[in-house]
């Protein structure tokens, strides 16, 4: 056969095929192990006269190229066409729609961003229990034994001088009985109080604990660290004050006030017009609790503080209502 009559054959066939099967069935005619093209190739081999040889593989590798051109191109019209079918009655311009993903609970988030500032400043976490020991809890806190400060804490109390825990402060005399200073804990967690149910008060909130113990920590590196922690979470504009206050285990004692995200100062409904938030409690760690775990309190001083997450997370996101955070209302937390 002429190879122009193969050529126009070729072309004829490939035209006519129809899907992947054909297709193969076509390419496996010409170029299969027994293939039309391979045969000529084998043929063209025993050819004895010079010049019929070389003008015999010179068509053989035009049809040898042609016949791939032409299965490329029917490959790829056929999978265009295959496309045109699986997108018909598909709009592809709609916009793409949004799965829902679960997220951490807001109160989870603002633990996770104080627990950063903290630990970028060198500080480690730690934890303690939930049902803690009234020793705990008050007495190596230096509450004595029957004083007011332990009405200040509304307990809900349990069998056997156990308690839930009312703060997280009963962590610094677990972490500081089992290490040697210098200490820098952060210690996160859940506390309990009998109170009513409000806009600020709930029975089970959450605490953020700090101190540091060392030769040398005076007061001034307390307010140092605090202030380096509300620029951080609450950015720079916003005032910060320290006013004195009172707690067993902490002499002097202090708290700390944030000038009101929501009026700036002015005075509104959340910060019951006086233009500040209270969101924590803090001093230099008092004697009686360093000698009651053994540490020498001539050679080392320290300081501690403890925050309300949830004030915290109200002053961050502008929240008036700390009910929200434990009503789980996807409406609500969807906005985190
Ligand atoms: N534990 C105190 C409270 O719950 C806060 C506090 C912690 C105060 C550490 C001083 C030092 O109110």
């Amino acid at each position: 056969m002429e190879t122009n009559e193969i050529k126009a054959q070729v072309k004829k066939d490939f035209e006519n095929v129809k899907n992947n099967v054909e297709l193969a069935q076509v390419s496996a005619k010409y170029n299969g192990k027994n293939g039309v093209i391979t045969g000529l190739f084998s043929a063209m081999r025993e050819l004895t006269d010079k010049e019929q040889k070389s003008k015999a593989g010179k068509d053989l590798n035009e049809l040898k190229t042609l016949a791939e051109q032409l299965y490329n191109e029917k490959e790829l019209q056929l999978i265009n066409e295959q496309r045109a079918k699986d997108l018909s009655g598909i709009d592809v311009t709609l916009p793409a729609y949004i799965i829902a993903e679960g997220h951490l609970h807001p109160i989870t988030k603002t633990i996770e961003e104080i627990k950063a500032v903290f630990m970028r400043m060198g500080f480690s976490v730690e934890e303690g229990p939930e049902i803690e020991k009234d020793y705990y809890n008050f007495g190596a806190l230096n509450f004595p034994k029957e004083h007011p400060a332990r009405d200040m804490h509304d307990t809900f109390h349990m069998e056997d001088n156990y308690l839930l825990r009312t703060h997280t402060s009963p962590i610094q005399v677990r972490v500081m009985e089992k290490n040697k200073p210098p200490l820098k804990i952060l210690a996160p967690g859940r506390v309990y109080r009998r109170d009513a149910m409000d806009a600020s008060h709930s029975t089970v909130f959450h605490q953020v604990e700090g101190f540091l113990v060392d030769e040398g920590v005076k007061f001034s590196d307390l307010k140092g660290t605090l202030e380096v922690f509300t620029r951080e979470m609450f950015g720079k504009d916003l005032k910060v004050r320290f006013r004195p206050s009172f707690f067993p285990f902490t002499e002097p004692s202090a708290e700390v006030d944030v000038q009101c995200v929501n009026c700036k100062g002015k005075g509104c409904a959340t910060c019951k017009q006086t233009g500040w938030l209270e969101i924590l409690g803090c001093g230099m760690i008092h004697p009686n609790v360093l000698k009651g775990v053994n540490y020498d309190s001539e050679k080392y001083t320290g300081f501690a503080f403890g925050m309300g997450v949830e004030r915290v997370a109200m002053l961050k996101y502008g929240i008036d209502d700390m009910r929200l955070f434990f009503e789980n209302d996807v409406r609500f937390l969807k906005q985190f």
